[in-house]
């Protein structure tokens, strides 16, 4: 689907460094161009209310009624702030996406693959991200920063360290085919994984700067 927007989604595992890094962007990126920094669950009002039930799990909530509540989280997400801020030429940063259901409902908890990403591109309205950065982190380090930042831990960062390598190791082969992915190395300090991301950046931002001259969004600094 065409868009003259930038979509950038951000994904890892818990505690793997990746919301730092988001805001790091957000904050580089918004002083050169409209930008939206964004998260999945819950950045809407409806987002908010799902996002409490699927960490808190109060109530029992089943793998399949899990998924579809990150989906219900997602449409609402795209309607109601990525596909109007994509209108507006912006640049979003969103903090997890659709790849983390593919890799925590679908590779962890078994739901078939096939059926998240039909179900991920209808709540999507098709949009893709342009790129994606993996914040590829090893699980024991990622839960060090957990318990050293001394979080309440979610539902999910209390399963056992086997989970959460599972969904490494999801995340690991997920991307290691795919195009338009950036792979950082989480192990490194903030600065380092700051630096190493907006190198790999440059083509797409390029790219999407070339095409806000041509439609006349931004002036050429350059000219
Ligand atoms: P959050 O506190 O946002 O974790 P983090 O700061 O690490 O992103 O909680 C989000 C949790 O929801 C996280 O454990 C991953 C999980 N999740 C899924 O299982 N499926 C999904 O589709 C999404 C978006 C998140």
């Amino acid at each position: 689907m065409k868009q003259n927007g930038l979509l950038i989604s951000i994904e890892g595992i818990d505690g793997s460094g990746k919301s730092t890094l988001a805001k790091e962007l957000y904050m580089h990126f918004s002083q050169f161009h409209k930008t939206l920094l964004t998260k999945e669950p819950g950045d809407s009002e409806l987002g908010a209310q799902i996002r409490t039930i699927v960490q808190k799990q109060d109530v029992p909530v089943c793998a399949k009624a899990e998924f579809l509540l990150f989906a219900a989280d997602r449409a609402q997400h795209f309607e109601q702030k990525v596909i109007p801020s994509l209108q507006q030429n912006m640049i979003v940063i969103s903090d997890r996406m659709a790849d983390s259901s593919v890799v925590y409902q679908g590779v962890a908890r078994g739901i078939d693959i096939d059926f998240i990403n039909t179900v991920n591109a209808w709540a999507m309205s098709n949009h893709k991200p342009d790129v994606t950065i993996f914040v590829n982190t090893p699980p024991h380090i990622a839960r060090e920063r957990l318990i050293m930042r001394n979080k309440i831990l979610t539902a999910f960062e209390k399963e056992h360290t086997q989970f959460m390598q599972h969904v490494h190791d999801g995340f690991c082969t997920l991307f290691n085919n795919r195009k338009n992915v950036i792979m950082i190395d989480g192990e490194c300090d903030e600065q380092t994984v700051l630096h190493d991301t907006l190198r790999s950046l440059t083509p797409w931002l390029s790219d999407y700067e070339t095409k806000q001259i041509s439609t006349g969004t931004i002036v050429d600094r350059h000219a």
